[in-house]
């Protein structure tokens, strides 16, 4: 289905070429503003208008109506979702927008490039749950190459959107459930996608998503009501944007979700007072798909018009396929509704990006062809995979890593499967790149041990005829290891979930499994945290392999091998049942935190897996935490150090966590807030300090419900592993 034609090419069209010598707008040698100046003065209302346009291409792209679907779109659109793998279809449409067009403006190609395009990485909430920013940076520099070079300038990534509902499909799509982390992890993928100057061939734009707070998705259900006060707008939601704005994010995109009775693509103080007036951000803002249209559905519009009125006046610049802006914005002009202001200011940060990436000196893409799956991208797949992967059970026995074993069963609907590997949004990735754990395990186990497979049972449904099969192969075997999880289908968007639990069909194969007595590894794939309450009973050790992409099947058996030592520790809490939810770790204290007071009577009201829980093969012991003063003024940096050692007989890396806790102020606080984390490889017997240079107004300082950073006399308390210690803030209130 191609994208129809919504208006001619701009009537008088006649080349630039012919006309005049090289413009100022296309002289780079010109500062960009100055060359923004110059094209908007020679440009017609309806060329300001489509380039705050984006359409999509490439969902047909075979050659025999390659010329029929580019003929199909206006060559002056501001910007494509550019859905092909290859540069072919973008150059083609480049060229008619380049050398057709009356300016010759370059069009702008976007598309999800969210965990790799074809070299698919491990999802975003497991990418966190690593600890490792700079290799994040690593794989999202992999994706920009790949995207680049594959006709996609612009990628809408990273998505920074706290969630603490794991019953919402995207909590996969995001860093987890606290702001900081989301914050650390979108801003390295901020750096990994735009390098140091996105006019660089294999860099892209980032886009942050989705602005804002729309992982307090109402029950996790998809594009619904967000119940937040302006005091949780700022410390949860809007912390993590601000830091990639700071990170140098070159746009944003606006959000489905109803922010307290104003939608996120018609919210005013989110999209223009925060985000340009508070925080100086000079990109541009484009909707999510159709949302402008879906004002109306919202009840914040009457009718398209009004819609188009709301969000490009609130501050969204791009109106992602809804069509709003295209047919309704050069009347709201002539009516006065929309100022030649507001248009011009929103044209110029759609064109200082162009300009920024280099679009008009090379607006086309050059055919590479071994861009994809180079050995290199590939190993940082593998070692974001493992770093990502976590230990969350390894009993008394010490199953893993498994030691000894001549005959090993791989069972479960996850064991061979290609596609549930890649995750949601997996872009372009292949199945047939991936190597599944039964790969793996035939990878590092099969000239050494005898390895049988069983399915067991599906995914889902009712069938049980495969277990008496698994059964009897668990019971030949030394060891189980059994992959369960979810399809890739459920994470992601629109794919909301009553329960966390697994379907009960893979609970009857772990629990018949687990029946013959022999030591069970249960290993997940899975898009968002799982209610394990009733698996973990029957397995000796878990590992939370989570979606991890093309090389997580070696990844996987590194682990159990214990040819690699597991790091992973969680970003987001396992709840012990969906009952529990929304449960994490930074909330705010009870009134009666004594007695057992508050707690449920049904259930316990702690989770199976805290935030931050990770088992590794060596152990570690912290010693005592010693800070270079106690009391202190705001501009003293603080710095506090503890010594760390490797008490086990393999080498390990091991993340510190520093959270923060302020016992009394005069806005409650949470009991406590990760505040800085670093993650280092120690050998066996090795000791290291850790150090965490307390900057107290952007460490310690209270945010308001105004965005007002509030530091106040009284006690701070540093939390790291069991250690507490206690700072004394001696100055005045202050607040900036
Ligand atoms: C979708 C998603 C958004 C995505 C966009 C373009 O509806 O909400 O995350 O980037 O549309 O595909």
């Amino acid at each position: 289905m191609c994208v129809m034609a919504c208006v001619a090419p701009v009537a008088g069209s006649v080349s630039v070429a012919a006309a005049e010598p090289v413009p100022v707008y296309r002289n780079a040698a010109v500062p960009v503003e100055e060359r923004i100046d110059d094209l908007l003065s020679r440009m017609t209302t309806r060329e300001k208008v489509l380039q705050l346009n984006q359409f999509y291409i490439g969902t047909n792209n075979n050659v025999n109506n390659i010329g029929e679907v580019v003929n199909g779109i206006p060559a002056e659109v501001g910007s494509l979702i550019y859905f092909d793998g290859d540069p072919a279809l973008r150059n083609a449409m480049q060229r008619r927008a380049v050398e057709e067009s009356r300016l010759g403006i370059p069009i702008l190609f976007g598309y999800d490039v969210i965990h790799g395009f074809r070299t698919v990485y491990p999802t975003s909430l497991a990418q966190a749950c690593s600890w490792n920013p700079a290799l994040v940076s690593e794989a999202c520099a992999v994706a920009a190459q790949e995207a680049r070079q594959s006709g996609v300038d612009w990628t809408f990534s990273p998505m920074i959107d706290v969630a603490r509902d794991p019953r919402w499909g995207r909590v996969v799509e995001g860093y987890g459930e606290d702001p900081y982390v989301n914050g650390v992890f979108g801003a390295a993928s901020v750096r990994g996608y735009q390098g140091d100057n996105i006019a660089d061939s294999l860099k892209v734009a980032a886009c942050l998503k989705h602005y804002v707070a729309y992982g307090a998705s109402e029950a996790g259900r998809d594009y619904v009501y967000t119940e937040v006060s302006p005091q949780t707008l700022w410390d949860t939601y809007l912390l993590p944007y601000q830091m990639c704005v700071e990170a140098g994010a070159q746009t944003l995109m606006s959000s489905f979700n109803d922010i307290s009775g104003t939608p996120g693509t018609a919210n005013h103080y989110t999209l223009t007072e925060v985000l340009k007036d508070m925080w100086g951000h000079d990109g541009f803002v484009v909707s999510d798909w159709d949302a402008v249209k879906q004002l109306v559905a919202q009840g914040n519009a009457a009718d398209m018009k009004e819609a188009a009125l709301h969000a490009f006046n609130a501050g969204v610049e791009m109106d992602m396929m809804s069509y709003a802006y295209d047919h309704h914005l050069e009347e709201l002009i002539a009516e006065g509704k929309v100022s030649p202001q507001r248009l011009d200011d929103a044209v110029r940060r759609v064109l200082r990006i162009k300009m920024r990436l280099g679009l008009f000196e090379n607006p086309y893409t050059p055919e590479v062809p071994d861009r994809f799956l180079r050995p290199a991208s590939r190993v940082t797949a593998g070692r974001l995979a493992a770093e990502s992967m976590v230990l969350l059970k390894n009993d008394s026995t010490a199953t893993l890593p498994l030691k000894e074993v001549s005959k090993i069963a791989v069972i479960g609907p996850l064991a061979k499967s290609k596609a549930d590997m890649l995750g949601s949004w997996h872009c372009h990735g292949n199945p047939d790149d991936v190597t599944t754990l039964y790969e793996g395990i035939m990878n590092e186990y099969g000239n050494g041990a005898e390895v049988r497979y069983a399915l067991g049972v599906d995914k889902d449904g009712d069938d049980t005829s495969g277990i008496a099969e698994a059964v009897e192969a668990a019971a030949w075997a030394d060891v189980v290891i059994l992959h369960l999880g979810e399809d890739y289908r459920w994470g992601g968007e629109n794919a909301s979930r009553s329960t966390i639990a697994l379907p009960a069909i893979q609970e009857k194969l772990a629990e018949a499994v687990a029946g013959t007595g022999k030591p069970v590894v249960l290993v997940l794939s899975n898009g968002r945290p799982l209610d394990l309450s009733r698996l973990e009973p029957h397995a000796n050790a878990i590992l939370e392999a989570w979606q991890p992409g093309v090389n997580g099947g070696d990844a996987m058996a590194g682990i159990l091998s214990g040819r690699i030592n597991p790091s992973g520790k969680l970003a987001i809490t396992f709840p012990y049942s969906t009952g529990q939810i929304p449960i994490y770790y930074n909330r705010r204290p009870t009134a009666r935190p004594f007695d057992r007071q508050g707690l449920y009577q049904d259930i316990t009201s702690e989770p199976l897996y805290p935030f931050g829980h990770g088992l590794s093969y060596t152990t570690f012991e912290y010693g005592t935490p010693k800070a270079d003063r106690i009391d202190f003024v705001a501009d003293d940096t603080i710095e506090i150090t503890i010594p760390v050692t490797n008490t086990g007989d393999l080498t390990g890396d091991e993340t510190v966590l520093w959270f923060i806790n302020d016992p009394y102020s005069s806005i409650t606080r949470p009991v406590k807030e990760l505040k800085y984390f670093e993650k280092k490889h120690l050998s066996p017997g090795e000791t290291a300090e850790y150090t965490f240079r307390i900057d107290p107004m952007r460490d310690l300082a209270m945010v308001d419900g105004t965005g007002r950073r509030i530091l106040e006399p009284g006690e701070y308390r540093v939390l790291v592993a069991d250690k507490v210690l206690t700072l004394n803030y001696k100055g005045e209130k202050l607040s900036r």
